[in-house]
C-alpha cells in the first residue's frame, strides 16, 4: 500500500492535515491526507477510490474487531471460549482473554500491529541508529518529550533516507519504537491494562504470567525466549529504578519513576531459570472506602467506625498477609484525615496518594557503595531516619507505608506522646504481630503497645471459588495489666466466613471514649455514628470512587455537618437514623 509520494510534500501535508482535522480518527485523517496528497501532485482533480479492504475492514473495526493498525484474529477453534476484549492502548494494543476448555485456564493475549517482513527490518533498522544515536541526556528528558524525539526520529530517518511508507506501517513502526524506548518492551501491553495487578517472568522461555483483577493469576501468551534478551530486559529495569543488577549484585529490589515495585534476579546466579523480574504496578488512583465497601472488604458500618476513631485521632496498624490489601486500606482510611491537619508520609516506595494540601510525602532512598558500620552505605535514607525527621515536623497523622525495623519503636514513641500514626504490618493475627512487635529487630515494650489503639487484621482469602480480600478483625487495645503483663484486646467486629457478612460484638471502647469527651449520651453517639453511616451509604449509592470527589464530601461534613446529612437523607429518602420512609 506505499504512497509513492515525494518525501517533501509528504510532510508537508502531514503537517496542514494535522492542523485541519483535528476532530477526526485516524482513519478520516489518513483518508484526508491521501485525498490531498493525490490531489497536489496532480494537476487535475482525479477521483480517488479507497482500497476495498479498508472500507470492509472499517466495519469490523467498527464492531470491536481492532483497528486499521492491529486486527484481532478470529477464533476459529470450539476448544476456547473468548471472555473478553479489551482496548489497552488503542488503536494498538488490545487485550483478549480466553478460556481454554481442555486445559480448564484461562490465557491472556497481547494483541499488537503485525508488522510485514519489510517492516520489521526497518523497525530493526531504525531502533539500530537510535541507540547508537540517543544522547546521554536521554533519561532526563520527560515522557512526552521522548515520544516526540523518536517520532519525529522515525520520520528523520525515512526522510533522510529516501524511504517510502504508506501512513498505516509508519504509524505501526512508530508505535513499537515508542513501545521499546519509553514503554516497558515486551510488557508494555500488560503494564498498560488497568486490570494487571503485576507481571512475573520466572525465566526463559517460560510464560509471563499476570495477577489479573478479575481471573487471578493467569497465563499470558508472551515470554522471553532469548535468554541475552531477558537479561538485558532486566537490567533496563534496574536503569528505570535507578539501579544496576549484573553478576555482582544479582537481586534487585527497586521502583520505577513511575512507582511500579521491581523485585528482579539476573542471570543464573540465583535463579536456575534465568533473569526473572515481578513487577508490581502502581496505582495511580488509590482505593476509597467506597472501593474497599464495593469489594466487600468492609461493610458500610465499619467504614463509619473508622471513620470516627480517624478523626479521633487513634492510633491504628493494618496487619496481613503480602498482597492482602494493606496499603489499599490504609490509604483509602486516610481519607478520613480531616483537611487541614497536618500529615507526614514515609514509605519505601511511593503508594500512598492523599488529597490533604499540608500533605508532606516522604520516600526513603538507598545510598551508594558499600555499606558501613552502621549496615547503611553513604548517603542512605532510611525508614528510621525519616521517622525521627518527621517529629521534628510536628505533624498531626504520621503514615509509615509499612514497619518492619527499628523505626516501628521510634513509631510507638510517637503514638506514646499523642501523635496519630497509621502504618501496614506482615502479621496474621493480633497474637503475631504482638509477638513481631516485642522481639528484635523492633523490640518494643509492652507497655508502649498500648498506645496503639486498633488493629484491623486483613486477609486474602477464599469465598466460593474466587480469592477475595477481607478485613477479618477490627480489634481494639484496650489496655494493659500489670500482674499478669496482659495486653486487653476488645473485638469490635469480626467476618464471618460462611456467611461473608461482618458482624458487630457488641461493644466499642471508641464510643464510650468519644461519649466522655464530648459529653454525649448513648443516643446522641448512636445517632452520629448513624449521619456517617448514612452518608457512606449515600456514598457507595452514588459511586463516588474518585478520591478527590469523595474527599470533598467530607470536608464538607467536618464543615457542615448538619446541612450535608440532611441533603443527603433527602436524597436517600432516608428521614432519621436509618429509618426509611414508608
Ligand atoms: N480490598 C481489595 N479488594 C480487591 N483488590 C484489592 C483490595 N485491596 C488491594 N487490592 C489489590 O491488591 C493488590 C495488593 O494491594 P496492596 O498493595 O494494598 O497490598 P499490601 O497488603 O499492602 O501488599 P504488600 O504486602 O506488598 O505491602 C493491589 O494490586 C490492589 O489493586
Ligand atoms: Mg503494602
Amino acid at each position: 500500500m506505499a504512497l509513492s509520494l515525494k518525501k517533501k510534500e509528504d510532510e508537508d501535508e502531514v503537517k496542514e492535515s494535522e492542523e485541519e482535522v483535528i476532530e477526526t480518527s485516524p482513519l478520516e485523517s489518513i483518508k484526508d491526507m491521501y485525498l490531498k496528497m493525490i490531489m497536489k501532485i496532480s494537476p487535475n482533480p482525479v477521483k480517488v477510490m479507497l482500497p476495498h479492504g479498508e472500507v470492509a475492514l472499517k466495519e469490523d473495526w467498527d464492531a470491536g474487531k481492532g483497528s486499521q493498525y492491529t486486527q484481532i484474529p478470529e477464533v476459529d477453534t470450539e476448544k476456547v471460549d473468548v471472555e473478553e476484549v479489551t482496548p489497552v492502548n488503542e488503536p494498538f494494543s488490545y487485550a483478549r482473554i480466553i478460556y481454554d476448555k481442555e486445559a480448564s485456564e484461562y490465557l491472556y493475549q497481547v494483541i499488537e500491529p503485525e508488522l510485514s517482513e519489510k517492516e520489521k527490518d526497518i523497525l530493526e533498522l531504525i531502533k539500530d541508529t537510535l541507540r547508537k544515536t540517543l544522547s546521554y541526556d536521554w533519561e532526563a528528558l520527560s515522557k512526552v518529550t521522548k515520544e516526540e524525539y523518536l517520532r519525529n526520529s522515525v520520520n528523520a530517518y525515512l526522510s533522510s533516507r529516501n524511504m517510502k511508507l504508506d501512513p498505516i506501517s509508519r504509524e505501526k513502526i512508530t508505535y513499537y519504537i515508542i513501545r521499546d524506548f519509553v514503554g516497558f518492551g515486551h510488557v508494555d501491553a500488560l503494564m498498560n491494562d488497568d486490570n494487571v495487578e503485576d507481571v512475573s517472568c520466572d525465566g526463559v522461555d517460560v510464560p509471563l504470567f499476570i495477577y489479573h483483577k478479575k481471573y487471578e493469576s493467569i497465563k499470558t501468551d508472551l515470554r522471553f525466549e532469548d535468554e541475552k534478551v531477558l537479561n538485558s530486559f532486566v537490567i533496563g529495569l534496574g536503569q528505570r529504578c535507578g539501579k544496576q543488577i549484573s553478576v555482582s549484585d544479582p537481586i534487585l529490589d527497586g521502583t520505577t519513576v513511575e512507582g511500579h515495585r521491581v523485585q528482579a534476579t539476573y542471570s543464573r546466579e540465583v535463579t536456575t531459570r534465568g533473569s526473572t523480574f515481578t513487577i508490581r504496578r502502581y496505582k495511580e488512583k488509590p482505593f476509597t472506602p467506597v472501593d474497599i465497601i464495593k469489594f466487600n472488604t468492609a461493610s458500610p458500618e465499619m467504614i463509619a467506625y473508622l471513620w470516627l476513631a480517624v478523626e479521633h485521632g487513634e492510633s491504628m496498624i493494618i496487619a496481613g498477609g503480602t498482597a492482602s490489601g494493606k496499603t489499599a486500606t490504609l490509604n483509602a482510611i486516610a481519607l478520613f484525615i480531616p483537611p487541614g491537619a497536618k500529615i507526614v508520609t514515609m514509605e519505601d516506595t511511593r503508594e500512598i496518594n492523599l488529597p490533604h494540601e499540608n500533605w508532606i510525602p516522604g520516600t526513603t532512598r538507598s545510598g551508594v557503595g558499600e555499606k558501613g558500620a552502621d549496615g547503611k552505605a553513604a548517603g542512605e535514607i532510611d525508614m528510621y531516619d525519616l521517622v525521627r525527621a518527621a517529629l521534628r515536623q510536628r505533624p498531626n497523622y504520621i503514615i509509615v507505608g509499612e514497619v518492619r525495623g527499628k523505626e516501628t519503636y521510634t513509631m510507638f514513641q510517637a503514638m506514646a506522646t499523642g501523635h496519630t500514626t497509621y502504618s501496614t504490618m506482615h502479621a496474621d493475627s493480633v497474637k503475631s504481630m504482638v509477638n513481631r512487635l516485642e522481639n528484635p529487630p523492633i523490640s518494643t515494650p509492652r507497655i508502649l503497645l498500648t498506645a496503639l489503639k486498633n488493629v484491623l487484621i486483613q486477609a486474602q482469602v477464599r469465598v466460593g471459588t474466587t480469592m477475595v480480600r477481607r478485613i477479618k478483625m477490627l480489634v481494639e487495645i484496650v489496655g494493659f495489666e500489670a500482674e499478669t503483663n496482659e495486653l486487653i484486646t476488645n473485638t469490635v467486629y469480626e467476618w464471618e466466613q460462611a456467611s461473608d457478612k461482618f458482624r458487630f460484638k457488641g461493644h466499642s471502647f471508641l464510643f464510650d471514649k468519644i461519649m466522655t469527651m464530648k459529653n454525649m449520651s448513648h443516643e446522641e453517639m448512636q445517632d452520629e455514628f448513624q449521619r456517617r453511616i448514612d452518608i457512606i451509604n449515600y456514598m457507595v449509592r452514588e459511586d463516588i470512587t474518585d478520591f478527590m470527589e469523595l474527599a470533598s464530601i467530607i470536608v464538607r461534613y467536618y464543615k457542615e455537618p448538619d446541612i450535608i446529612v440532611e441533603e443527603i437523607r433527602e436524597k436517600m429518602g432516608i428521614k432519621r437514623g436509618g429509618e426509611m420512609f414508608a
